[in-house]
């Protein structure tokens, strides 16, 4: 990571309210997003979603019949997220305040991709780990992807600390009870990406 991305990764996570650290510059978006594979029309489901860049990168790939749902807790982020989105004509990406820990304002079967983007090492969030993949799981479509990124469980200058870092191994002991089945994991320097399908 250079040196403007790690002061980019310090400054978010300065606890300035509605907004958390992003991981987004931490690696390519593009090789994220390549991943996934989003098509026009599809659901995104940004969960924990900060500021909200995921989301408008997303919202890009998606084209208008798709649409990119962000949600968060925190109502500036979310605030600022819309307007934002607004002011650039996308009318493809609504935020919502949300606890994505608690039952979820969507449909069941109706979602593509769920993303959780540096969220699930948050000691609040991984102590409901059990009832959100249940939840996550109502809203995904049957052939729909649940995508975790974390940052790599290794000691860094940025980023959670050691301690709470989450490995995909990690990450799949929580959702596998929950019927969620890794296919795949892509390494990304400072973090990786881990794929789920309902299973
Ligand atoms: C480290 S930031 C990651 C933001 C974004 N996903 C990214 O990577 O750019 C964690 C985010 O999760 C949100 N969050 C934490 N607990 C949450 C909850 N229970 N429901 C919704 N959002 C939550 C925080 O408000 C914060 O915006």
């Amino acid at each position: 990571m250079n040196n403007q991305n790690q002061q980019h990764c310090r400054s978010r996570g300065s606890g300035k309210k509605g907004y958390g650290p992003t991981s987004f510059w931490l690696q390519d978006p593009e090789a994220v997003f390549d991943h996934l594979t989003l098509r026009e029309g599809m659901i995104f489901v940004d969960a924990g979603c900060g500021a909200g860049e995921y989301s408008l990168y997303a919202a890009r790939l998606l084209g208008k019949r798709g649409h990119v749902i962000a949600l968060d807790t925190v109502e500036t982020s979310i605030e600022q997220l819309n307007t934002l989105a607004r002011k650039e004509g996308k009318t493809n990406i609504t935020g919502h305040v949300c606890d994505i820990t608690a039952a979820l304002p969507l449909k069941t079967n109706s979602v593509d991709v769920l993303m959780l983007s540096t969220v699930l090492h948050i000691k609040s969030v991984r102590d409901q780990a059990e009832s959100m993949f249940s939840e996550f799981k109502r809203v995904l479509r049957p052939d729909g992807v649940l995508a975790v990124l974390e940052c790599k469980k290794e000691e860094a200058n940025f980023g959670p600390p050691l301690h709470s870092r989450l490995s995909a191994d990690d990450v799949e002991t929580l959702a596998a009870p929950c019927g969620f089945k890794r296919y795949s994991e892509l390494n990304l320097k400072h973090t990786y990406l881990a794929c789920f399908q309902p299973c």
